[in-house]
C-alpha cells in the first residue's frame, strides 16, 4: 500500500539478547519480543527486505553468578538455558531469522575485531585505577559482583554497572555502601589496568545525533532518559573486565582480562546477522554498514526493555560511531516494565509466569497470551498482567467477539450454501458502510504499527472484529433465511469479506490464528496490500472446514494459576513447605556400612527408549564403573561431564534396562521435584570418603 510509512529499502531489526541464565517469563515477551515480532511480520507482509536477529547473551556476571549458585559451570548454564529460551521463542512464534548465541566463535572474533579497531585508532583511554576487590574470593568486583545504594535514586540493590530501578549507568565506585555479592562483605581497593571508552569525548556528538536529531523520533520515555544522562555529563566507561568468563581482550598485555559484556553483547546482533548471511547466502554488510549512497542504508531498530536504554542509545552508538563504518539506530522503541498481580516480576521470588510452564498448562494457546500481552504492553508506562484480566480478555474479546463472528459466518455459509461464497446482490447502506470501514482500518493499523503503538494497532484490529460481529448480529441471517435467501447470500458475502480481511490483518499479532483462518477460508493472497479489499473472496469460492479459533478460559484454570503464584512466593521464602517426614531411626552401624565417595563423571549418554535414565561412566578413585541414574529430565549428558558427585559405591549391582548399574549417585530433591547433584564445595581428590 503506497501510503504506508516505511521509507527505507531495508530493515535490520533486533530484540535484546536475553541472558542465558534462566527461563523466559511474560515480562520478556512484553518488553522486547512481541512488539518486535509484530513489527517484523508487518514489514514482511509489506514485502520489505528485513532481517530480524536475536540470540542469547552468554557472557557477563549474570551467567557466572548463576553457575556459582547452581554449583555448575557457566558452559552448562548457557547450554541449558540457550536451548530452553530458543524453544520458548519458537513456540510463541517470535519469528527470528536467526536465534544465535554470543559464545560462538564468529561472535568472539567480531567482538575482538571491534575492540582492536577502536584500540588502533587510539580511541580507548588506558588507565590504572583502584577497583573494588574481594579478598576472600580473590576477585575484582564489577557489574553484578557488587551491589550497593544507587547514588541517583537510593535503590538499595543497584549493581556495579547499573541501577535497574532508575536505569542510570554506574561505576562500582559510585555505589554507596558497596558489598561484594560473593562474600557479602565490603570490598577493598586494588590497582588494575583497564581500557575506557571516552563517552565524555563523544558527548557533543551524542547531543547532536540524539538530542537534536531524534527529538521527534524517540518515544518520550526513551528520549527523557537520554536527555537526563547527557545533562548530568557522561563519564568514560571501562570496556574490559578482570573476569575469567567472556571474550578475551585481544591484547598481549591484557592477558586474562575479558571484554565488558556490554561491549560484546550488542555486537552479538551483528555476529548473528553474519551467521545468518553465511547460512543463507546473503550479504550481511548491507544490513549493518553505511552504503556508498546513504539512501541505501538499512534502517536499524533495537527493541528492548527500559533497563537497556543507556546501552542502546549511548554506549553502543558511540562504539559504532567510533568505528565509523556502521549505521546507527534509527529508533530504539524501549518498553517500560510489566508487573504481575500488583507486584514486580521477580525471578528470585519466583513471582512470574514462566513461558515454558504456560506452554504446558495452556497448550496451543500462544496467541491468547500474545493477544493479552499486546493489549497491555507497557509502551508508555509500567503496566500490569493479572490472571483475571487474562481470562476476561480471552473470554470477552477473543471468544465472544472475534471467534464467535468467524465461527458464525463460516458455519452459516456451510449450512446454507455448502461452504460456497455467494455473490453479493443489492448492497444496503450498512453493507456499503462496512466496505468503507474495511478500506479505512488497514491504513490506521499500519500507521499505529509503524509508530510503534502496538496496543492501539491491536485495539483497531479488534474494532474490525467488533464490526463483523455486530453486522451479523444485526442482520440476523438465521432469521432472514426463512424469508429472503437472496439477502442472506449478500450478508454472508459481506461477513466473509470481513473475515478474510481479519485473516490478513491478524497476521502480525496472532500468527497461529491467522494461519488457521487462511486455511478455513482457503485464502491464498495474504499480503498486507490485500487488506481493505472487499472482494478478497470471489463469488463461487469454496471455503474450508469451520474450526473453533478460541475457547473459554475457565475459573478453575485461573484459580490454579493464582494458587501457584502464591505458593511460589511462599516457596521462595520458605523452601521447606513440602518436605517429607523423617524416616525411622537407624543404628550408627547401619550408616557406616555405606561407602560413599567423591566420584567424577567421565562420560554420559541417554539410555535408549527411556525418558529419565542416563548411563554414566564414573571414576570412583578406586575404579571406573557404570551407573544408571534417573536424572535425564534435568541434565543434558554433555553438561555434566567432569562434574564431581557423591556416589554410593558398595550398593549391590542391579540390572536396569539391561545395563548393570554399579552404585548410586546421591541427589538432592527440591520440593518441585527438581534434582541437583550433591557435590563437595570445592574440588576434592576423586575417591575421597564422604561420611
Ligand atoms: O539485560 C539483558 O538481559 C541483556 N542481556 C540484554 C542484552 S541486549 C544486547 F545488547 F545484547
Ligand atoms: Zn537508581
Amino acid at each position: 500500500m503506497s501510503n504506508i510509512d516505511l521509507p527505507f529499502k531495508r530493515y535490520t531489526i533486533t530484540s535484546a539478547l536475553p541472558y542465558a541464565n534462566g527461563p523466559l517469563h511474560i515480562g520478556h515477551l512484553a518488553g522486547a519480543y512481541v512488539p518486535a515480532d509484530i513489527y517484523v511480520r508487518f514489514l514482511r507482509l509489506n514485502n520489505r527486505d528485513v532481517v530480524y536477529v536475536g540470540g542469547s547473551d552468554e557472557h557477563g556476571a549474570a551467567i557466572t553468578i548463576k553457575a556459582k549458585k547452581d554449583g555448575t559451570t557457566p558452559q552448562a548454564i548457557i547450554d541449558r538455558y540457550h536451548a530452553q529460551i530458543k524453544e520458548s521463542f519458537a513456540q510463541f512464534g517470535i519469528s527470528f531469522d536467526i536465534y544465535h548465541r554470543t559464545s560462538e566463535r564468529i561472535h568472539h572474533e567480531l567482538s575482538q575485531e571491534f575492540f582492536l579497531n577502536l584500540y588502533e585508532k587510539g580511541e580507548f583511554v588506558e588507565q590504572v585505577t583502584e577497583q573494588y576487590y574481594d579478598e576472600e574470593y580473590h576477585q575484582f568486583l564489577a557489574d553484578r559482583y557488587i551491589t550497593g545504594i544507587c547514588p541517583n535514586c537510593k535503590n538499595e540493590g543497584a549493581y556495579g554497572d547499573q541501577c535497574e530501578k532508575c536505569g542510570t549507568s554506574l561505576n562500582p565506585t559510585d555505589l554507596i555502601n558497596p558489598v561484594s555479592t560473593l562474600s557479602r562483605k565490603p570490598p577493598v581497593l586494588r590497582e588494575t589496568k583497564h581500557w575506557y571508552l571516552p563517552l565524555d569525548k563523544y558527548q557533543p556528538w551524542l547531543e547532536k545525533w540524539l538530542l537534536e536529531g531524534k527529538k521527534d523520533v524517540l518515544k518520550p520515555n526513551v528520549y527523557g532518559q537520554c536527555r537526563s544522562w547527557l545533562k548530568s555529563g557522561l563519564q568514560p566507561r571501562s570496556m574490559t573486565r578482570d573476569l575469567d568468563w567472556g571474550v578475551d581482550v585481544p591484547l598481549e598485555e591484557a592477558k586474562g582480562k575479558k571484554l565488558y559484556v556490554w561491549l560484546d553483547a550488542p555486537i552479538g546482533y551483528i555476529s548473528a546477522t553474519k551467521q545468518w548471511a553465511l547460512d543463507t547466502g546473503n550479504d550481511w554488510e548491507k544490513y549493518w554498514k553505511k552504503q556508498a549512497d546513504p539512501a541505501d542504508d538499512s534502517c536499524l531498530i533495537h527493541f528492548i526493555g527500559k533497563d537497556n536504554i543507556v546501552f542502546h542509545c549511548i554506549t553502543f552508538p558511540s562504539i559504532l560511531h567510533a568505528h565509523g563504518e556502521y549505521i546507527l539506530p534509527e529508533n530504539v522503541p524501549a518498553n517500560e516494565f510489566l508487573n504481575l498481580e500488583g507486584d514486580k516480576l521477580s525471578t528470585s521470588r519466583n513471582h512470574a509466569v514462566w513461558l515454558h510452564e504456560y506452554l504446558e498448562e495452556f497448550p496451543g494457546k500462544q496467541d491468547e497470551l500474545r493477544y493479552v500481552l499486546t493489549s497491555i504492553l507497557p509502551e508508555t508506562s509500567d503496566s500490569e498482567f493479572t490472571w483475571r484480566d487474562f481470562q476476561a480478555r480471552v473470554n470477552n474479546e477473543l471468544v465472544a467477539i472475534f471467534g464467535n463472528f468467524i465461527n458464525r459466518v463460516l458455519v452459516l455459509s456451510h449450512k446454507y450454501f455448502e461452504g460456497k461464497v455467494m455473490p453479493a446482490g443489492g448492497l444496503t447502506d450498512t453493507d456499503r458502510f462496512i466496505f468503507s470501514e474495511l478500506e479505512r482500518y488497514p491504513k490506521h493499523i499500519a500507521a499505529s504499527i509503524t509508530h510503534f503503538r502496538f496496543r492501539e494497532a491491536l485495539a483497531q484490529f479488534m474494532n474490525v472484529a467488533r464490526l463483523g460481529n455486530k453486522y451479523l448480529a444485526d442482520a440476523e441471517p438465521w432469521k432472514v433465511i426463512k424469508t429472503d435467501e437472496e439477502r442472506v447470500k449478500t450478508v454472508l458475502n459481506v461477513g466473509l469479506q470481513i473475515a478474510a480481511n481479519l485473516a490478513v490483518l491478524a497476521q502480525p499479532f496472532l500468527p497461529f490464528t491467522a494461519r488457521k483462518m487462511t486455511e478455513m477460508l482457503r485464502l491464498d493472497k495474504c499480503d498486507w496490500e490485500q487488506a481493505g479489499n472487499s472482494t478478497l473472496l470471489p463469488a463461487g469460492h469454496q471455503l474450508g472446514e469451520a474450526q473453533l479459533l478460541f475457547e473459554k478460559i475457565t475459573d478453575d484454570q485461573i484459580t490454579a494459576q493464582l494458587a501457584k503464584l502464591s505458593t511460589a512466593v511462599i516457596d521462595s521464602k520458605e523452601p521447606t513447605v513440602e518436605l517429607v517426614d523423617a524416616k525411622d531411626p537407624i543404628e550408627f552401624e547401619d550408616f557406616v556400612k555405606m561407602d560413599i565417595r567423591t566420584g567424577e563423571i567421565l562420560a554420559a549418554e541417554k539410555v535408549a527408549k527411556t525418558k529419565k535414565l542416563l548411563k554414566l561412566s564414573i571414576d570412583t578413585g578406586i575404579d571406573q564403573r557404570t551407573v544408571v541414574s534417573g536424572i535425564a529430565e534435568f541434565f543434558a549428558p554433555e553438561e555434566i561431564i567432569g562434574k564431581q558427585v557423591a556416589i554410593l559405591v558398595n550398593l549391590e549391582p542391579r540390572k536396569i534396562k539391561g545395563i548393570v548399574s554399579q552404585g548410586m549417585i546421591l541427589m538432592a530433591e527440591a520440593p518441585d521435584g527438581r534434582l541437583e547433584f550433591v557435590s563437595p564445595q570445592s574440588a576434592m581428590r576423586t575417591g575421597s570418603v564422604i561420611r
